[in-house]
């Protein structure tokens, strides 16, 4: 720890005193945290469930992501095609669409939000480049929005139906068939089960079967676990039950938009789209052996939000007024709590909300 961060830490201690007479909130005071600046916390909570064997919390000396020679997302914009699958609130579907929304960077310098902001987030992403040196694209944009309302596969999708549900969207008007830039993006709604989704993942990306589409599309799902998983897939929102802690207990953070099942979904959704960016056909950026089951940039970082993450620490993270939890700004001063994903320069998870 250099000295600067020393000769800060006593009046530091006084606000977080004062901080927490003034509104004295009986669940921060809960937490155990460091902290070591104000308006910063680094909680510790209990595990999520079924913590990715994944997750890198060793030497970076044992991180060896490599390149495999296929492409990245670099042709701009990167064009999003939304499929809403299922009965979406509006208000649900604003809060997604913002969030994507503000990962490219605003025109000027006075529509930008503040630091650290969710374009921000995204420069890490761009550090990545295909074999003719193109980095991912800065820019992305919503390109199309499919609503599928009545659940044309049914209210349980598996991984080969998902592909059927993208299927039916490419057929339909506005939607196009884009290789170069598109992906495909399959929100579905917490009324509707998925495979693997809460017993092993919370989303997760491939690219579809000419067989099955007529296209090699790259895409993603992430599914909204409000109802089904939430202790697992909208973590650190909402904390597991035998934890003893209950579903709303005093040890959860708080959503930044109050909505810990969409707000949960927004890291996921993170995740995956930084890794369909450098990974679109699985044969770009990734870490092991298995191309089966790779460990990308997303997977590398999972659970870790700020500076100091780790060993239950989720890292130095934000809280506004009203103690609710973020890391980035977005656009019409949305915030959000957005996962670090792994730096290749740094050979370290980064976010732009870090303190060193
Ligand atoms: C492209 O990626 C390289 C390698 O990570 C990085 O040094 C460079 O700054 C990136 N360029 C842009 C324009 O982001």
């Amino acid at each position: 720890m250099s000295s600067p961060v020393l000769i800060f830490s006593l009046p530091t201690i006084f606000l977080i005193l004062l901080h927490s007479s003034a509104d004295a909130s009986s669940d921060q005071q809960q937490y155990q945290t460091l902290t070591t600046k104000p308006q910063y916390f680094n909680p510790k909570l209990p595990l999520r469930p079924l913590s990715s064997s994944k997750r890198f919390e060793g030497s970076s000396d044992m991180v060896h992501l490599r390149y495999h020679m296929g492409p990245v997302l670099s042709s701009s914009p990167i064009n999003i095609y939304l499929i809403w699958y299922g009965r979406w609130p509006a208000a649900h579907q604003l809060l997604i669409k913002d969030f994507l929304l503000s990962i490219s960077p605003a025109h000027t310098r006075r529509a930008s939000p503040p630091s650290p902001s969710v374009s921000e987030w995204w420069r890490t992403v761009t550090l990545y480049t295909d074999q003719t040196g193109a980095n991912v694209s800065r820019s992305v944009v919503i390109a199309g929005e499919h609503h599928d309302t009545a659940y044309s596969q049914g209210s349980h999708l598996t991984r080969l139906t998902v592909q059927d549900v993208i299927a039916s969207a490419v057929r339909s008007a506005p939607f196009q068939v884009d290789h170069k830039n598109g992906i495909y993006l399959i929100l579905t709604s917490e009324d509707v089960t998925v495979q693997d989704f809460c017993r092993a993942v919370c989303g997760f990306h491939y690219f579809t079967f000419p067989s099955k589409v007529g296209y090699t599309l790259p895409y993603a799902w992430v599914g909204n676990s409000g109802k089904q998983c939430p202790d697992f897939c909208a973590y650190p929102f909402v904390i597991p039950s035998y934890m003893g802690t209950g579903v709303s207990g005093p040890q959860h953070l708080v959503p930044p938009n109050g909505a810990a099942g969409v707000d949960g979904m927004i890291s996921v959704i993170g995740h995956e789209l930084a890794e369909v960016a450098t990974n679109p056909l699985v044969n770009a950026w990734y870490a092991g052996e298995d191309p089966i089951s790779p460990t990308e940039i997303g997977d590398l970082c999972e659970g870790l939000y700020g500076t100091g993450g780790g060993g239950g620490y989720i890292g130095q993270v934000m809280r506004d007024g009203a103690g609710r939890s973020f890391n980035v700004n977005g656009r019409r001063g949305r915030r959000f709590l957005v996962q670090w994903v792994w730096n290749p320069e740094l050979k370290a998870c980064a976010g732009p909300n870090a303190l060193d």
